[in-house]
């Protein structure tokens, strides 16, 4: 090896070293803020044994229930799934700037609102809250979080309307409000969600009145407004344009005439028990692979074609005067 060469090979070796000082083992350690804001999270919760694996003295991009970015050892995933722990959703969990996905599942001694700290979380994707007895408002203030593309806030004990701050959220698709205590009517708003694919499940609450007429220009992937007090006319939720394949609305006071509804082949699952709705059962449904309109006020003979005559009887039971297989013949 020439000397010059030699030279060379000492000065790269001399660079390495100096650049392994620079970043010692902890090139992946996660950033000194965001480890600042997860203890001060950890001493919210009263230093619980579920999040025994945060300690200070090792990288926190290490530590259990969340994810750091693989770049920028930032962390953007919080996840408390099953987890034992005592007090309110931390607001500590605002100052972590990056965050993408927030994950709260079945945390056994949460109570309380949801902070107002979240508003911060400029790049939040995901918020998903269920069964934390989340009680108050669905807080407007949800609306500022720009990035939000998911949003489910299911089995929790949430009272008051749905603001209409939720339909500014430019790609918000996903919303689950079912299964809380929610009031009050549904937002026209709702119609302006500009999602990709729509899914809106607001089952299991008191929400009362008409559906908004402008529901009958969105087409969503799902709709489950089951278990409600909704009123009036939905058969504006169907249409031949639709790609709609679930709606459920079972089980509220709706009162329309079937026999006009419009359908699409998409439409798979289609749940109307319970209801006040009357006029026949249109032959466009017979592409319906799950049924029931039980409970209700329906007239005429069952068409005979595609599924309907597989379903058994109780999809049809309890309705005026229906008539034909699977039910008794019409006389
Ligand atoms: C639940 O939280 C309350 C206070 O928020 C506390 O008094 C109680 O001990 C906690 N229960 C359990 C099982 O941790
Ligand atoms: C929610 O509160 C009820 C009492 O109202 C309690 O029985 C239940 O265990 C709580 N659930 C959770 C996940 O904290
Ligand atoms: C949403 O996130 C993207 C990056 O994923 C970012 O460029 C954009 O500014 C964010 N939007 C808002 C309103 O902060
Ligand atoms: C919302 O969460 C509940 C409970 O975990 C789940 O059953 C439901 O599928 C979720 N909704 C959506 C749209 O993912
Ligand atoms: C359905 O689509 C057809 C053709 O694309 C269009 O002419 C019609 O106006 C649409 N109907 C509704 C109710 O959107
Ligand atoms: C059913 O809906 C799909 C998607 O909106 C559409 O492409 C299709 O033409 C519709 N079918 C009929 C018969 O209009
Ligand atoms: C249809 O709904 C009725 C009333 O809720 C129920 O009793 C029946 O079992 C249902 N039938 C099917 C096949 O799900």
């Amino acid at each position: 090896m020439s000397p010059a060469r030699r030279l060379l090979l000492l000065l790269l070796l001399l660079l390495l070293l100096a650049l392994s000082l620079l970043h010692p083992a902890s090139a992946t350690d996660c950033h000194p803020e965001d480890k600042e804001v997860l203890l001060r999270i950890k001493s919210a919760l009263h230093n619980p044994y579920h999040l025994a694996s945060w300690d200070p003295d090792t990288d926190c991009c290490s530590w259990y229930c969340l994810k750091c970015d693989e770049v920028t050892h930032r962390v953007i995933s919080i996840f408390f799934l099953q987890a034992d722990l005592t007090g309110q959703i931390p607001s500590a969990i605002g100052d972590l700037p990056y965050l993408q996905y927030l994950n709260l599942r079945r945390v056994s001694n949460f109570s309380g609102p949801i902070p107002n700290s979240l508003t911060k979380l400029k790049y939040l994707k995901f918020l998903r809250i269920n069964w934390v007895n989340l009680t108050g408002p669905i807080p407007s203030f949800l609306g500022q979080l720009k990035n939000l593309t998911y949003l489910n806030l299911s089995f929790n004990k949430l009272t008051g309307g749905i603001p209409d701050s939720l339909s500014t959220i430019p790609a918000l698709g996903y919303v689950s409000l079912n299964r809380n205590q929610l009031t009050g009517k549904i937002p026209a708003s709702l119609a302006n969600l500009k999602g990709n694919d729509l899914y809106l499940i607001l089952s299991h609450n008191s929400l009362s009145g008409e559906l908004p007429a402008t529901f009958a220009g969105v087409d969503f992937v799902k709709l489950d407004l089951s278990r409600n007090k909704l009123q009036g006319d939905a058969s504006l939720v169907f249409g031949r344009n639709k790609s709609t394949y679930y709606i459920d609305i079972s089980r509220n006071q709706f009162k329309f005439d079937l026999s006009k509804a419009k359908f699409n082949k998409s439409l798979t699952y289609l749940y109307m028990n319970h209801n006040k709705i009357y006029g026949s059962i249109p032959k466009a449904m017979e592409s319906v692979h799950f049924l029931n309109v039980s409970y209700n006020r329906q007239c005429g003979e069952i068409p005979v074609g595609g599924r309907l005559q597989s379903f058994d009887d109780t999809v049809y039971f309890h309705n005026r005067c229906l008539c034909g297989a699977p039910l008794d013949s019409c006389k």
